[in-house]
């Protein structure tokens, strides 16, 4: 017998009884000698009623176990926590380690041979890696796919890039109660995940370039029927040749996992996930200078939104992830491995060829030169912030003004859109106590919308800062990840109004211009009055006690402290 229901026999400290035990209530779904005696390769069903991203995981596992049963294995499916970005509260990144432990522990736990992890919507697919890696067993990603494009009076709109533009025109009072209603049946116009490079697909994208997903599998939709030959391979792979996550990772999976990132100008919250990825691989040291020094030498080559013009589906047209590692195969390691055993480099030349098309640039004719994220730092982040300067108004990259502070995301709901706000288009909105720990799950709330009443004057962008993050598929020039965070001490917490703020993204800097002895009696004060209070009121209780007493910051991937590998 191959190892299949043999793995893991400890439970009962016999090891005979404990296979006699499985088996007898295996069998009891069903199972026969022949079909329980060979390798077993695990599914992760991550569907859900609450998921409708995931709404095509059905089909896709059938396609899975498709795969699995031709090359003579056994498919058991079993389910994890599933978690939905619109129905995650406090946040989906809130829950990101909980799924993570989740199918840490259920890998370890059930016995198997191999595992196709098959997530998608934005947390998913890092809590299933972080999970596999930390399990260590042969493990292949499967993502459900981006949605495709709707159309609204003639105009093509996709989620969620359109679902903010939309919303930003209807605050404006562009729009009106019946097209913002009309708008919202077209959004969203069939299973699958965001339909741009929101974070969803951008950690399918670098995914596949980290080599832990076969080639072509992040941008096929997933209501295609290539979505479902994607399934059947990953199943089929999983079978046979799939390995370890410590068998294949190094830093060069990383670093071009980056160099991805930075040409696709993907989401901001990759950064997180990806450095708590990697904080699960023993031994691998991954920090944000790696992503300012590889953003540095990459220049943006996609035009996708929300940094461009074009959906996923457009994407996958011209060639998807394949054709843009051709593009960069001089800045990536094309010896890195992939899951199969294959280096990149085979895997790409195995891979049927590129074509003519305008979406994906060659390197000699960048949309933006270099660096769509880049790393700051100062004395209002010393441990850095980020921002995506792919999406900025370019007037904002370089840029001094006074800032309009928010205590938190309840103070700038109620002040945000009041007339009597003393805010101009050269101010900069300062949120505080939206980090890791300070309001648990960090929310995407970094994206502060423009005041009304300047949104109506026109301005469409300012420069924004918090500790918190923003969707990736939202756009604009906005300061996130700020770390140390405002409720964990960080200056952040003691910024004021009309203090002069100053940052400099070519440079690499974000200072708040306040003398030096103002701010140190700023943070004694906050130190003796506003700490307590913020350790008050944190819970006594559950995973919210564990989260936070055990998150990490920001640039340390938000990921928790007990979960992180050992760091030779
Ligand atoms: Fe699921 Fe955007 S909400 S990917
Ligand atoms: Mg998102």
């Amino acid at each position: 017998m191959t190892s299949g229901l043999r793995q893991g026999l400890t439970n009962y400290g016999d090891e005979g009884f404990s296979l006699f035990l499985r088996k007898a209530f295996i069998k009891g779904a069903g199972y026969t000698d022949e079909a329980l005696d060979r390798k077993i390769v695990g599914i992760i069903d991550t569907g859900s009623g609450f998921n409708p991203c995931h709404g095509n995981m059905p089909s896709l596992i059938e396609a899975v176990k498709r795969g699995i049963m031709l090359q003579g294995a056994l498919p058991i499916v079993f389910p994890t926590i599933s978690i939905h970005e619109a129905f995650s509260h406090p946040t989906s990144m809130y829950l990101r380690n909980l799924m993570s432990m989740d199918t840490e522990e259920m890998l370890r736990a059930q016995p198997m041979d191999a595992v196709v992890l098959i997530g998608g919507c934005d947390k998913t697919v890092p809590a299933q890696l972080m999970g596999a890696i930390s399990a260590d067993i042969p493990a292949i990603q499967l993502v459900v796919g981006p949605m495709v494009t709707g159309s609204h009076r003639g105009v093509r709109v996709g989620a969620c890039t359109d679902c903010r533009g939309y919303w930003a025109k209807y605050r404006a009072d562009v729009i009106d109660l019946e097209e913002i209603s009309a708008v919202g049946n077209e959004l969203v116009p069939g299973v699958g995940t965001c339909g741009v490079m929101g974070t969803a697909s951008t950690m399918a994208c670098i995914t596949e370039a980290m080599g832990l997903m076969p080639l072509g599998g992040a941008s096929a939709p997933a209501n295609g029927s290539a979505r479902l030959r994607i399934a059947e391979l990953s199943g089929k792979l999983a079978a046979t040749k799939v390995m370890r996550p410590s068998s294949v990772l190094q830093k060069k999976n990383f670093e071009n996992a980056i160099t991805v990132l930075q040409a696709l100008g993907g989401s901001t919250n990759a950064i997180v996930h990806l450095l708590a990825i990697a904080g699960r691989v023993p031994g691998l040291n991954l920090t944000l200078d790696d992503f300012d020094r590889i953003g540095k030498e990459t220049p943006m080559l996609t035009d996708l939104k929300p940094s461009g013009t074009q959906y996923m589906e457009d994407f996958n047209k011209a060639g998807g992830v394949p054709t843009l590692l051709r593009y960069l195969r001089p800045r990536l390691h094309m010896d890195a491995l992939t899951i199969t055993g294959m280096t990149l480099g085979e895997a790409l030349d195995r891979h049927p060829s590129s074509f003519s098309q305008t979406l994906i640039h060659p390197l000699n004719q960048p949309i933006f030169k270099s660096g769509a994220l880049a790393v700051l730092r100062g004395n209002l982040a010393p441990n850095g912030c980020i921002i995506k300067q792919s999406s900025s108004a370019p007037h904002l990259l370089r840029h001094r003004g006074k800032a309009v502070v928010f205590s938190g995301s309840v103070d700038l709901q109620k002040r945000i859109d009041s007339e009597d706000l003393d805010v101009d288009e050269n101010s900069v909105l300062v949120l505080q106590n939206i980090g890791p720990r300070g309001n648990p799950g960090m929310p995407e709330a970094g994206y502060i919308p423009i005041p009304k009443k300047l949104a109506r004057r026109g301005v469409k962008d300012m420069l924004r800062i918090s500790d918190g993050r923003m969707s990736g598929t939202a756009a604009g020039a906005i300061v996130l990840h700020v770390s140390p965070e405002a409720s964990e001490g960080g200056l952040l917490a003691v910024v004021q109004d009309g203090d002069l703020i100053e940052v400099d993204v070519e440079k690499r800097t974000i200072e708040l211009v306040v003398s030096r002895d103002e701010l140190n009696k700023r943070s004694n004060v906050w130190k003796e009055t506003v700490r307590p209070e913020v350790v008050k009121q944190r819970a006594g209780r559950g995973y919210r006690k564990l989260y936070e007493t055990s998150v990490l910051q920001a640039h340390q991937g938000v990921d928790f402290d007990f979960l992180v590998a050992e760091k030779v």
